[in-house]
């Protein structure tokens, strides 16, 4: 065997090793994701055993060298080989190429028929829910909503709402404190102080917002909670104007059969002073509900709400107003107590915690 001839075939056997160090059964069945990677090293083995630089365009060259009565034979010797490692690159690459594509389509892969994913839409608080008609009905008769800050001074919070320093009515209303002489408020009061010296005489406005007290918490105290202000100061207001509009403003949250009662009562900023309370929205005042004794109101037919009364005339000096021209009603209620009643819940620390299984049952 002539020289040449055992150069091609050692060409050929060379591919040989080359493609089987790339592991036949792993190119047939090769992981999707290491396709690529033997796509490249077969781009490569191309290179090497067909391009300019390979054994078989060598072994071309030498076709027209080789003696005319082996020529023939030696040609059709290197076509051959040739012709055995192209078509096997050809095909290893086919092989691989559809690896790689089925791979990619697998994950692109959309299944339209899996339901979509509904966002999922907010709602409001029940604290939020319950102020808002609130706020709306005290709109409705001209009131404006007032807001106002959280950290106020001993002067807001205590001193120019007639409970100077070391009246027992501090005690009770005790909250956080600051080293720099701030406190939280611990009542929506002080924005009647606020409203006033802001805006004067005649007003009426409404304050919602959040109050501090340090109070341990417990299924009806919470050391932060929520308070509604009410005050309405002009010429001429007597407690007649409080208790119509009191009972105005309950008969359109409730239904208007409700029925309201003033208690005598002591605060420190109104003069005279009173709690209200309402008939019962459930039993409608009877005390009865099925025969049975009704939860909301414990079976007395009134719910107690909070605290009113005619603006005591410090207040109104406090800021300014003569109270000898003007006079004015103030009332103020825990915004908490008043969404456990309308929702039966019966621990106001839920209304805080944000399991979404409690929140959710306000939509
Ligand atoms: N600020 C009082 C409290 O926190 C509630 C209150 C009572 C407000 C009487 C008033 C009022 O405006 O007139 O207990």
């Amino acid at each position: 065997m002539s020289d040449e001839t055992t150069q091609v075939e050692a060409a050929g056997d060379e591919f040989e090793r080359d493609l089987a160090s790339l592991g036949e059964v792993q190119l047939v069945d090769a992981d999707p994701s290491k396709a690529e990677e033997l796509l490249r090293i077969l781009g490569e083995l191309k290179v090497r055993h067909t391009g300019k630089k390979s054994a078989i365009a060598a072994a071309k060259k030498l076709i027209g060298k080789v003696a005319a009565e082996k020529r023939a034979d030696f040609g059709q010797l290197v076509q051959t080989v040739e012709n055995k490692i192209v078509s096997t690159i050809a095909e290893t690459e086919a092989k691989l190429k559809d690896l790689v594509s089925k791979a990619k389509t697998e994950s692109e892969r959309l299944d339209v028929t899996i339901p979509g994913r509904r966002p999922r839409t907010g709602h409001l608080h029940p604290i939020t829910i319950v102020r808002q008609r609130i706020e709306d009905i005290f709109v409705s008769m001209g009131y404006s909503i007032e807001d106002d800050r959280e950290i106020e001074t001993d002067y807001y919070n205590f001193d120019a709402l007639n409970i100077p320093e070391g009246h027992p009515a501090r005690e009770s209303q005790d909250t956080f404190y600051t080293t720099e002489g701030f406190a939280l408020r611990s009542q929506t009061s002080t924005v009647q102080i606020r409203a006033m010296e802001r805006r004067g005489v005649p007003i009426r406005i409404l304050a919602p917002g959040r109050v501090f007290r340090r109070d341990t918490p417990d299924m009806t105290h919470t050391p932060m909670f929520h308070q509604l202000e009410g005050l309405c100061v002009d010429k001429g207001i007597t407690m007649a104007h409080l208790k119509g509009t009191v009972t105005e403003w309950l008969q359109r949250l409730f239904d208007k059969d409700t029925r309201t009662r003033f208690r005598p009562s002591y605060f420190p900023f109104t003069e005279p002073s009173a709690e209200f309370d309402f008939s019962c929205f459930v039993c409608h005042g009877s005390g009865k509900l099925d025969g049975e004794r009704c939860r909301p109101c414990k079976g007395t037919g009134w719910i107690e709400l909070g605290g009113s009364g005619m603006v005591h005339p410090n207040v109104l000096r406090a800021c300014n107003i003569d109270p000898t021209v003007y006079s004015g009603f103030a009332f103020g209620f825990g915004l908490e107590r008043m969404a456990a009643l309308v929702y039966e819940i019966d621990d106001i620390r839920h209304m805080f915690e944000n399991d979404m299984r409690f929140l959710q049952q306000f939509k």
